[in-house]
């Protein structure tokens, strides 16, 4: 079976409308909209490459090549900086383009996570992987996919990031039905994409961040569509299930949900207060609006 040290690819599906953000996201995709002053994407790039992944495949859409621009070199502006001595700023921006090893594919239709997943076939080809949703942004030390992949050596599974929701929350997650195994790892008895709280088998939602098997392609291409035309990674995973264990872990950290204005909001505020040179600032500016 394999081991975390094969894990080196990370699928982050980009290919979405961002309609939650209109019209900030008419001409920039949403992965490239600020928190304070790194795109969102990158928070997820930089916790792949801090947990050990380097290969970062990018699933997006024709009119989104800005998202790789960013990842590129900008020997002009590095040029600039560097005839200006600001050698900090340079090395933030060499570092995380030097580190990773960036390929792109196109979803050429938007049906849904499962089907951005499929699209990734062809660059995973047979070896076990990480996905990232960038919306969901994570602060934890160590990170998350770390705390991941050391549940991956033990049970040499998919595993899924979870973490307890409110109720009237579980609408918007996939939800798991677990068993606990004890410090805070579950076996995955059944999985739900977006119940309503009565039909919710727990308040465990997938919040993510997944560590995947290659035969989630083949199931994937047996799920069918659901209601809203969508193929979902949850149903595959339903699906998977049938031939063999998945787990889930619960996140030892923080979440922001920065695919919504108001968790956007949130998501600078939280990194505001963590920055060295803001956090100070943050109470009067706030104060100040009273
Ligand atoms: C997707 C998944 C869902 C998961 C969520 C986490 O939903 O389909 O299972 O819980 O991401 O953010 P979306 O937010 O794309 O609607």
């Amino acid at each position: 079976m394999s081991t975390s040290r094969t894990i080196r690819k990370v699928v982050f599906p980009a290919a979405g409308l961002g309609t939650r953000i209109l019209p900030a996201t008419t001409v920039v995709p949403k992965e490239l909209l600020p928190i304070l002053d790194k795109p969102i994407i990158q928070y997820g790039v930089e916790e792949a490459l801090a947990s050990g992944l380097n290969e970062i495949i990018l699933v997006t859409s024709p009119g989104k090549t800005m998202l790789e621009d960013h990842f590129d070199r900008h020997p002009e502006l590095e040029e600039i900086l560097e005839r200006r001595g600001k050698s900090a700023l340079l090395d933030g921006l060499r570092e995380v383009s030097r580190q990773m090893e960036l390929s792109t594919v196109f979803q050429d239709e938007p049906l849904g996570l499962g089907h951005a997943v499929l699209a990734s076939r062809e660059l995973v080809d047979d070896e076990p992987f990480a996905v990232i949703l960038s919306d969901d942004v994570i602060d934890a030390d160590p990170p998350a996919l770390r705390q991941m992949l050391a549940v991956f050596d033990d049970v040499a599974g998919p595993v899924l990031l979870v973490e307890r929701v409110p109720r009237d929350a579980v609408h918007r997650y996939g939800i798991i039905d677990g068993a606990s195994l004890g410090s805070d790892v579950y076996r995955v008895n059944d999985l739900v994409e977006k119940p309503s709280p009565e039909n919710a088998p727990s308040d465990l939602a997938i919040i993510g961040r997944y560590l995947l098997t290659p035969d989630i392609y083949p199931a994937l291409e047996e799920t069918g569509k659901d209601a809203g035309d969508e193929i979902q990674l949850t149903d595959g995973l339903r699906r998977l299930l049938q031939t063999r264990p998945i787990h889930a872990v619960v996140l030892d950290g923080i979440r922001q949900d920065a695919g919504n204005k108001l968790g956007y909001l949130r998501a600078i505020l939280y990194f505001a207060r963590k920055h060295p040179d803001l956090a100070d600032h943050l109470p009067e500016l706030l104060r100040s609006l009273e």
